[in-house]
């Protein structure tokens, strides 16, 4: 898949998540395949303003790349200006891709007409992907879902728009505003939108399985496949789904001991990018989704939950390795069973 002049080595690519992906969860994503990371959503008005936590959110490493800063707003000049602001950073800061936030549902946010309200206002769609492709030679992308609700899912119509508006690729939640995280994801219509459209299209919304991710991509013909909280704790689902797309290989889940070295890892980063306090309470839910599925994981996660460094959350993680490893379990690979539902989700 080709986004601008942009080439990406698959077509599996992860989410944007707020609270979620973080520099270090992209990092380990990108090592194990994902063929481009998001940063969470930020705020246009915060980039123009130069605000020190919305600056902190589009930091990166180069070994990040492809990355794609997500924007939300709904004032076209506003936008415009983010997009400049990106765009004039020095090289190594600049991302590779800057995506449009169409589908947030929470309330702080389409009250302000940003995220998910905007697909109520097509014309205001093509006044801000115009503005922001007119502002910068990056491609500008956009993630949407099926429309508001029942009664308006406009998605081939808002495809359409943000192609004709200048956006290099489109990126569908298969669900309405109303839908929020609930029922099942309507792949049928991120087909529709495939065929009405030349840009690339990638399809997103309940890919739990690397068997998932290859049945969206055949069944409808979309160019990209999107992964949100089946990454959560797992970002080896990018390699499992990459050999089964690539070679028809099942490889096996990862083992007790790579989840919590990992988990050790993405703390140890955490702490350089975020400082120690901030991470130690960042890194719970990751710890959580890490250990998720191990044997006494609900007694271990209350003990995480109670720490108060990041030197003692390594302690803990060690300790229940070399547990695991005194029962033979260090080898143990459940089945990983990712999150339900959206939780305090944005998109
Ligand atoms: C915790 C959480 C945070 C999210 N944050 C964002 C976000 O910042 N921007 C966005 O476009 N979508 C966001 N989403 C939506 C996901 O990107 C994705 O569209 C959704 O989870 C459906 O895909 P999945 O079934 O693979 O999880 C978020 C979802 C979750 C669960």
């Amino acid at each position: 898949m080709k986004i601008g002049d942009v080439q990406l080595e698959s077509p599996f690519v992860l989410a944007p998540l707020a609270g979620v992906s973080d520099s270090p969860f992209r990092q380990l994503a990108r090592e194990q395949g994902a063929a481009a990371v998001y940063t969470e959503m930020v705020s246009s008005d915060g980039l123009i303003r130069g605000n020190k936590m919305t600056m902190d959110y589009i930091a990166f490493e180069p070994h990040e790349r492809p990355i794609g800063v997500q924007l939300f707003g709904s004032d076209p000049a506003v936008m415009a200006d983010a997009t400049r602001v990106l765009s004039e950073l020095p090289p190594e800061q600049r991302p590779d891709l800057i995506d449009i936030n169409m589908g947030c549902p929470v309330r702080k946010v389409v009250t302000r007409n940003a995220g998910a309200a905007l697909l109520q206002d097509v014309p205001l769609i093509e006044r801000i992907v115009s503005a922001m492709a007119a502002a910068s030679d990056l491609p500008v992308t956009a993630k949407i879902r099926l429309g508001w609700d029942g009664q308006s899912r406009n998605v081939v119509d808002v495809a359409r728009a943000l192609e004709g508006a200048g956006a290099k690729a489109v990126a569908i939640h298969a669900r309405t505003r109303a839908e929020k995280f609930e029922g099942h994801a309507h792949w049928d219509m991120i087909a529709a939108a495939k065929q009405a459209v030349g840009i690339p299209v990638i399809g997103n919304g309940d890919v739990r399985t690397p068997a998932d991710a290859v049945r969206m991509l055949e069944q409808t013909g979309c160019d990209g496949v999107m992964l949100g909280r089946a990454a959560f704790g797992d970002p080896w689902v990018f390699k499992r789904i990459l050999a089964l797309a690539e070679r028809g290989e099942e490889l096996a889940p990862p083992t007790a001991e790579e989840r919590l070295q990992a988990g050790v890892r993405h703390l140890g980063m955490l702490v350089k990018t975020a400082g120690e306090s901030v991470a130690a309470k960042e890194m719970r839910k990751h710890v959580a989704w890490y250990i998720k599925g191990l044997p006494h994981s609900h007694k271990v996660r209350e003990q995480v939950n109670r720490t108060r460094s990041a030197a003692e959350m390594v302690e803990l993680l060690n300790l229940y390795l070399s547990e695991l490893a005194a029962h033979g379990l260090d080898r143990f690979a459940p089945e990983p069973s990712p999150p339900t539902g959206g939780g305090g989700a944005s998109g």
